[in-house]
């Protein structure tokens, strides 16, 4: 029994595939390097003293596929995590973010269907929310508009899953709609390595703090929160981890359906908030400036993730000084990532 994770070579599925070894579990990845670097496997490879099996493959290729489910028979399940995640260029890319992560899944899914797989966990996001009526986010909570063609593929990719489950009853799907995913595997061997200016909060952080940027730019100071800076609900990257294999817990009990599941720790924290963490961690302040609003942003949002406990058995065990902890040391470590320089 083969667990076949795609995007694996990523920030979230190289914590995930390192924690499945951990359980024991046979792994297969599959990543076309798009945004990642296969050392990251190495690095699991020395953290675990296991070997991955790895293809590099891109999922839009429906022989790579194939040829990745015929020679791997044992494969039961597939988590997947392989996509195109960067919101401001799927704005303006938004026919290359369509065809590869739609397009993708779909001949992903076509190719599972071929042999007989029908276990499959996704990587949602809470963009798929919206910008929320209430908070805490339930999953009660209805899908909303989104703000540009990244948050849409997630959208979209839920629905699609959610009717392939429909008309194949013995399906079992799991959508986990991720918070804020931060953090590093304590390690300090594999973590964040964003390509190019970082876009969020925590990396943009541990740049300034290793000297690669002058200063933060607080986008923003004047929302409807206590202290006037956006608040989200960050979630160490190793729980998130963890959530996947309560996951694939969960789908041995199940007997067709969909699920899905809020993973964050209920908790919101303030730009501020995750300034002074880092801080903390790094032991010096962080300059930053005041800057104008980023377009698409929303005051708060924080998950309600007691389904998850609940149905799951999953609850996150690391708090945000742990995250920025994390961060630190992964960043310390490799100040220019995975290749080591700029
Ligand atoms: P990541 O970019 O580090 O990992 C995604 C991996 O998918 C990369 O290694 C990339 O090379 C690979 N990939 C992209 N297109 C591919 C293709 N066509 N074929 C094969 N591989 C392909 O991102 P991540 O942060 O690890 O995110 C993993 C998943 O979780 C993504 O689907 C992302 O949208 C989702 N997600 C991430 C966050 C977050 O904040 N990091 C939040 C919510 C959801
Ligand atoms: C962003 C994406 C979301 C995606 C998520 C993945 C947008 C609009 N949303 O969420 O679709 O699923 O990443 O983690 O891009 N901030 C600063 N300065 C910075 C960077 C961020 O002040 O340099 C602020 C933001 O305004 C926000 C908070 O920090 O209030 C968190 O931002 P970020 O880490 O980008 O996450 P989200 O915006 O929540």
């Amino acid at each position: 029994m083969s667990i076949l994770v795609t995007g694996g070579a990523g920030y979230i599925g190289s914590h995930t595939v390192l924690s499945l070894l951990e359980q024991g579990y046979e792994v297969v990845v599959f990543d076309n390097l798009s945004n990642s670097y296969e050392e990251s496997l190495r690095r699991v490879e020395k953290i675990t003293g296991r070997k991955v099996k790895f293809y590099q493959a891109d999922m839009c290729d429906p022989e790579a596929m194939e040829k990745i489910f015929s020679e791997n028979p044992d494969i039961t399940s597939v988590i997947h995590f392989a996509g195109l995640k960067a919101v401001a260029v799927s704005v303006s890319q938004p026919i290359e973010y369509y065809k590869n992560n739609i397009g993708g899944t779909l001949t992903l899914v076509e190719t599972m269907k071929k042999h007989g797989v029908k276990n499959i966990i996704f990587s949602s996001s809470a963009t798929v929310y919206g910008a929320a009526d209430e908070l805490p986010i339930t999953e009660r909570s209805p899908k909303g508009v989104c703000t540009n063609p990244y948050g849409w593929t997630k959208w979209m990719i839920e629905q699609i899953l959610t009717d392939v489950q429909t008309a194949n009853p013995d399906w079992n799907v799991i959508l986990l709609r991720y918070f804020n995913p931060v953090g590093a595997h304590q390690s300090g061997l594999i973590g964040e390595d964003p390509q190019g200016v970082p876009n969020n909060l925590t990396p943009y952080i541990a740049q300034v703090a290793v000297g690669r940027r002058p200063y933060l730019n607080v986008n923003g100071n004047d929302y409807n929160t206590p202290d006037g800076t956006g608040v989200r609900d960050y979630i160490h990257v190793v729980d998130l981890a963890d959530g996947h294999i309560k996951a694939l817990q969960k789908m041995d009990s199940m007997t067709g359906g969909v699920k899905i599941y809020n993973l964050g720790t209920g908790k919101g924290s303030s730009v501020f908030d995750v300034l002074h963490a880092f801080e903390r961690a790094c032991g010096r302040e962080l300059p930053y400036v005041i800057a104008p609003r980023r377009p698409g942003d929303c005051d708060a949002n924080y998950a309600d993730p007691s389904l998850a406990e609940k149905e799951l058995g999953w609850k996150a065990k690391y708090d945000l000084d742990d995250m920025c902890r994390d961060a630190w040391n992964w960043q310390q470590k490799n100040p220019y990532g995975y290749k080591g320089k700029d």
